[in-house]
């Protein structure tokens, strides 16, 4: 049996990353590819618990609770979720992974990144995505995406533009400086931007997708 591949969905707030992942999913199934779905923070149970305090927390949440929570849910989700998944030959479809981390609390909080990349390997225990497709819109376009689905918004989706443009740009130096990334505009009907993500799936996995069964 073939491993399963891992695909991480990255990208800040209302780039459309459920959708894309939704779409990838079912041209998945329509090649034979089994695939889960799946999110972060989050994915299993206790990482739900965990995804309801960090979002949702009324009172103050420092940065080094925040990210120490984001990881413990991470070790739950690599251990449960991740690596049996793989292990059973089936897709991880992810919606955000680790380059979350670093685009929140590194460059959004200010956590030197470093200490992040160090603190995570541990919560991460070697899992990795085989690629990460970061979905790119000017940051204000985001919020203003997020701002019409019309939501409460969470602790993150209240942060100012400041916050948000600085988690773009941290996205676009870490897509910029990773082999296993992508860049994906994300401007666009979702169907196009569909496409765009199955060009680089069928590029990249060609052996899985029987020259580009997807
Ligand atoms: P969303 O994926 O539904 O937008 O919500 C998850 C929020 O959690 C999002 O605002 C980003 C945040 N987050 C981090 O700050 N760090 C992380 O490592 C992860 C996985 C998510």
């Amino acid at each position: 049996m073939n491993r399963g591949r891992f695909i991480a969905f990255e990208g800040a707030e209302g780039v459309g990353k459920t959708t894309q992942i939704r779409l990838l999913a079912s041209s998945l199934e329509e090649a034979g590819v089994p695939s889960v779905v799946t999110r972060e923070p989050g994915g299993t149970s206790i990482g739900e618990g965990i995804r309801d305090l960090v979002l949702r927390s009324a009172g103050p949440v420092p940065p080094e609770t925040e990210l120490l929570l984001i990881l413990a849910a991470r070790a739950a989700f690599v251990r449960e979720v991740v690596a049996p998944s793989l292990a059973a030959g089936k897709w991880v479809l992810s919606d955000r992974f680790d380059l979350s981390t670093f685009a929140y609390q590194g460059h959004g909080r200010g956590i030197d990144l470093g200490r992040i990349e160090r603190l995570n390997a541990y919560a991460a225990g070697g899992v990795a995505p085989d690629l990460y497709v970061v979905l790119d819109l000017a940051a204000d376009e985001g919020m203003a995406r997020q701002m019409r689905a019309g939501k409460s918004p969470d602790r993150f989706e209240s942060e100012g533009a400041a916050f948000h443009r600085a988690v773009r740009t941290g996205y676009l130096e870490l897509a910029e400086s990773l082999d296993r990334a992508v860049l994906v505009p994300a401007d666009g009907s979702p169907e196009a931007v569909g496409e765009r993500i199955r060009r680089e799936i069928v590029a990249r996995f060609p052996e899985t997708l029987r020259g580009g069964a997807v």
